[in-house]
């Protein structure tokens, strides 16, 4: 089993949801995490919530993943407070419902940007960081709707699709330079995603912290082996 205190991880949409769940999860495991996001006010409310789960490091920069310039300045900030990268944890993320006629392109380009350039920009900024390290972890937080598209989920279903096709050329780009990637699909998990009341279904969905859990297992997995997709499904769905 790897050990994970020391590491140095960022979290991109660490200040609330699932990222945040991730970040606490890390820090509990002696983790130093840098959080990112585009709200200053959601930031700076997360970071003690984060910083109390355990004895890690806790740093919060805003940073919108859709701007290369911004992510590599959090990388570069990231690396300067900590002493270098290990982990990085794509999961920043937007979903926008909508038929594709009644959907803007700007709708359109703000999912594509967020779910996928977004990964491209921090993967594109860290790798440099992790070949130096000698070594690293890469986790894209992806969805179920990639794999199985609905009406009204063009650009999400599309961005997830691409997510995965991105993982999966990266996972062997990489691979020998000791850096794993992986990709994790959760099905529905309880948090406020795309407007919801952050309670809706939290009776029959998967919570953060089960996708936390996955994480964490992941990043445990002995260095020799990889497993390098995840499926993570609430258990019993309401009926169709
Ligand atoms: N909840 C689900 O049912 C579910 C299921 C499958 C997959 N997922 C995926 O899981 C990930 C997290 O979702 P969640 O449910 O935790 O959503 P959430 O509660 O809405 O949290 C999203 C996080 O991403 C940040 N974010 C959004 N756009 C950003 C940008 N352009 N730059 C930087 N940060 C940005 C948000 O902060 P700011 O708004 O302040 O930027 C927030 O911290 C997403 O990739 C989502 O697609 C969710």
């Amino acid at each position: 089993m790897e050990k994970l205190t020391g590491k140095v991880a960022i979290v991109t949409g660490g200040s609330r949801g699932i990222g945040l769940a991730i970040a606490r999860a890390l820090v509990a495991e002696g983790v130093h995490v840098a959080i990112t996001g585009r709200s200053a006010a959601q930031l700076a409310a997360a970071a003690p919530t984060i910083e109390s789960a355990g004895p890690g490091a806790v740093e919060s920069l805003q940073a919108d993943v859709r701007a290369y310039d911004a992510v590599e300045r959090a990388v570069a900030a990231t690396v300067a407070r900590f002493g270098g990268l290990d982990i990085l944890i794509n999961n920043a993320g937007v979903g926008v419902f909508a038929d594709v006629a009644s959907m803007t392109p700007n709708q359109w380009a703000d999912v594509i940007e967020t779910n996928l350039t977004g990964p491209f920009n921090a993967c594109h900024a860290s790798l440099p960081h992790m070949r130096r390290r000698g070594g690293g972890f890469i986790i894209n937080i992806s969805s179920l709707a990639g794999d199985n598209p609905f009406v009204n989920g063009a650009a999400y279903c599309a961005s997830k699709a691409g997510l995965n096709a991105f993982s999966e050329a990266l996972m062997q780009e990489v691979r020998y330079d000791n850096i794993r990637v992986s990709y994790v699909l959760p099905g529905s998990v309880a948090t406020g995603f795309s407007g919801r009341a952050e309670n809706a279904g939290a009776d029959w969905k998967a919570s953060s912290g089960d996708v936390a859990e996955v994480v964490l297992n992941l990043l445990r997995q002995d260095p020799r082996s990889l497993v390098s997709r995840v499926e993570l499904r609430p258990s019993k769905p309401p009926r169709k």
